[in-house]
């Protein structure tokens, strides 16, 4: 008789991108985590303010010794998926983020589901942020989810309780959450990968031995 497996649930942290006390990014942020949860998912919340994370110096090798670098590697390799969330700084995302992102390589992200949360105090949302945020999860082989919530004018829509007044807008930021626990294919086969015994993963990186998708190639690992 098959014994039933269970799947460990997804593991889904969030990336805040603004080290303000009281930041609308992470109070966004929050909301898309519940989301998450609300598909099951495990969350956890990176704040950089946690974290003495020096400006990136250039060089991959002496980035690598750095012990602030390496814990934020530990806690984004530890996850399935994660939630990137920005201020709108002069139409781009903030520099803090970028820097954090630069510490970050594929063994952390690859074949990832990431998903964008971005907050303006202007009108016209965190649009570009977000677009240049879709682009680095493509250079670093992530899954970007089509869904993104931009919020604007964060200044007069969040409650005091850090909860969105528009239900409508509340919803789009916990869906942004839900896709990136949603795909289970995708981060289980994460999942598997990074738990595949370290002797019998596969030579190469996960996109070559995926190749090209995913899901393909993966009956020959021995768990
Ligand atoms: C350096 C800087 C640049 C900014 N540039 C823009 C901008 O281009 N467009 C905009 O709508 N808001 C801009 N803002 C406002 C922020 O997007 C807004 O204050 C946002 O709430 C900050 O996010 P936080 O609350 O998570 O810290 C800027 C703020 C700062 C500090």
């Amino acid at each position: 008789m098959e014994t039933p497996t269970t799947e460990p649930p997804v593991k889904v942290a969030a990336l805040c991108g603004s080290l303000r006390p009281g930041s609308y990014t992470a109070q966004a942020l929050r909301i898309a985590l519940q989301g998450a949860r609300e598909r099951g998912a495990e969350t956890s919340f990176i704040d950089l303010r946690d974290y003495r994370l020096p400006v990136h110096p250039g060089d991959k090798a002496i980035a690598a010794t750095d012990p602030e670098g390496q814990r934020l590697r530990a806690a984004v390799r530890a996850t399935d998926g994660l939630i990137l969330g920005t201020p709108e700084y002069h139409g781009s995302f903030s520099g803090v983020l970028k820097n954090a992102l630069d510490y970050l390589a594929f063994e952390e992200l690859e074949g990832k589901m990431i998903g964008l949360v971005g907050v303006s105090g202007g009108a016209m949302g965190a649009f570009g942020g977000l677009g240049g945020l879709r682009h680095i999860g493509r250079a670093l082989h992530a899954w970007v989810v089509p869904e993104q919530a931009a919020i604007p004018e964060a200044w007069k829509v969040f409650d005091s309780e850090g909860r969105l007044k528009d239900p409508r807008l509340a919803e789009r930021v916990a869906g942004v959450g839900r896709e990136v626990a949603r795909s289970p294919g995708i981060t289980s086969a994460v999942s598997r990968w990074n738990s595949c015994t370290p002797g019998k993963r596969p030579p190469g990186t996960l996109a070559q031995r995926r190749g090209g998708h995913p899901l393909v190639g993966w009956p020959e690992i021995e768990y």
